[in-house]
């Protein structure tokens, strides 16, 4: 599994239709929209506002975060870098490469997180200590 930084992840456009009088949609569909095919989708929700989530990093597993309602915002750390994103759109993603910490803060209230997931739930595949992130990026740089 390669290394990746925080500047290897995006905001991804989504497809949107849009009807002026019927509203709009959005469609995510394996093969065409993202490079990981989505095997679980998870969501969260009543998130009391300024409340934090997160705080993890997986090993394996690849995602595309969306605020399907609300915002909030995702930073990303790579052990080096930081990247903050404020998402509030129900047509863009982003997308979180393997390997990255990341911290889910400044939720409006009503706001819902969805996740698009590569990987069905595995605890394994959490790091969810800090300075364990840190010594497993360090092993995989060699270091
Ligand atoms: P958690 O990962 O702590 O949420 P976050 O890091 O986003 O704040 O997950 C909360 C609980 O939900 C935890 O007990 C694990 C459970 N869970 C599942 O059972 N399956 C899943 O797919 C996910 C994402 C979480």
């Amino acid at each position: 599994m390669a290394l990746y930084n925080v500047f290897d992840c995006t905001i991804v456009e989504l497809d949107r239709h849009h009807s002026d009088r019927k509203g709009n949609l959005t469609v995510v569909e394996n093969g065409l929209t993202l490079p990981f095919d989505v095997k679980r989708v998870y969501y969260l929700y009543d998130v009391p506002g300024g409340e934090n989530r997160g705080a993890h990093a997986h090993r394996e597993l690849e995602q595309l975060i969306i605020a399907a309602s609300g915002s909030f915002t995702v930073t990303l750390d790579d052990g080096k870098n930081k990247r903050s994103f404020f998402l509030n759109r129900p047509y863009q993603g982003l997308y979180v490469k393997p390997g990255l910490w990341r911290d889910l803060v400044d939720f409006s209230s009503g706001a819902v997180c969805m996740v698009l997931a590569s990987e069905v739930y595995q605890k394994e595949d959490y790091i969810r200590d800090y300075q364990e992130y840190i010594n497993f990026r360090n092993s995989k740089n060699g270091r």
